[in-house]
């Protein structure tokens, strides 16, 4: 695999890999990697001759300069991961070569970015897009891998392609879950043993809450998730919103949808961690 820090090097390894008319999968990532973002980059080399994987904590997407500065980075064991997936290319830039600039874009998809993670974190999306459309400028790969656990991101990112008419394919890829259901994230790292026993009530709650759902309206279901978090000790729920899997926006009923997605964001100590499910 090819490590490489700048966007001259990129392109010169790409333009190789095309003269050769190769497919190109890009799988963008923050670092600190861990099983799911390995099963994107699988499923990238299975379906594409050469995976690209930015590896990149991209600062204008974090609205808490605290959680940029706590974010992990871990660039050595990253690529011994992405080399044993496969990745033809790991691209690592320093934010300069990202930002020569300060980036004076926005990006609006209201109102998939205006709820749920849009509210909590403003700027967060707009920090997103600018980062995953200038990615995808760079590599201008055939197919892109996004994780479903960023629910949100992921169709505020299908949104971008479609209205900047990017020509690639975006391909949403399953949560995974360590063994006993907690969602695999890079800031499950920063858990305490006793946080990351407490971090499980945030699965089971969902879990649970798919079974109750089959017996219960939409706002009973929501107070029983609710509650539940309430009474898990050292978690606090910042919200739990059941909506329509495509438009995002809350349901009432759960015959408003025929893809209802249950969203939940919970703070575990200082460590916020997002999970979702489907009902
Ligand atoms: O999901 C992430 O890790 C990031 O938001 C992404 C898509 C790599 C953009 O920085």
């Amino acid at each position: 695999m090819e490590i490489v820090h700048t966007v001259r090097d990129l392109q010169a390894a790409l333009a190789a890999l095309r003269a050769q008319g190769k497919t190109v999968g890009l799988v963008p990532t923050m670092g600190a990697l861990h099983a799911g973002h390995a099963s994107l980059v699988k499923r990238s080399v299975a379906e594409n001759d050469a995976t690209v994987v930015s590896v990149f904590v991209n600062p204008t997407q974090f609205n808490d300069k605290t959680d940029l500065e706590k974010y992990p980075r871990t660039l050595e064991v990253d690529c011994r991961l992405l080399d044993e997936c496969g990745a033809a290319i790991a691209f690592a830039p320093s934010v300069e070569e990202v930002y020569p600039e300060p980036d004076t874009r926005h990006f609006s998809y209201a109102p998939l970015d205006t709820v749920m993670e849009g509210k909590y974190r403003p700027g967060h999306f707009n920090g997103v897009c600018q980062v995953v459309s200038k990615l995808f400028d760079m590599v201008k790969p055939d197919r892109a891998y996004f994780g479903e656990k960023d629910f949100q991101q992921l169709a505020i990112i299908r949104e971008m392609v479609r209205q900047m008419h990017f020509p690639l394919q975006i391909v949403g890829c399953p949560i995974v879950r360590e063994a006993d259901g907690l969602a695999l994230s890079s800031r499950n790292k920063r858990l305490t043993a006793e946080q990351r026993t407490q971090a499980l009530q945030i699965s089971q709650t969902l879990f649970a809450s798919v079974e109750y759902a089959k017996e219960h309206t939409v706002q009973e279901t929501r107070q029983f998730v609710e509650d539940r978090i309430a009474a898990a000790p050292g978690l606090r729920l910042e919200y739990f919103e059941l909506v329509d899997g495509n438009t995002l926006q809350s349901i009432a009923r759960w015959e408003d949808t025929t893809y209802a997605v249950g969203c939940i964001t919970v703070f575990c100590g200082d460590v916020r961690l997002i999970d979702n499910i489907k009902y």
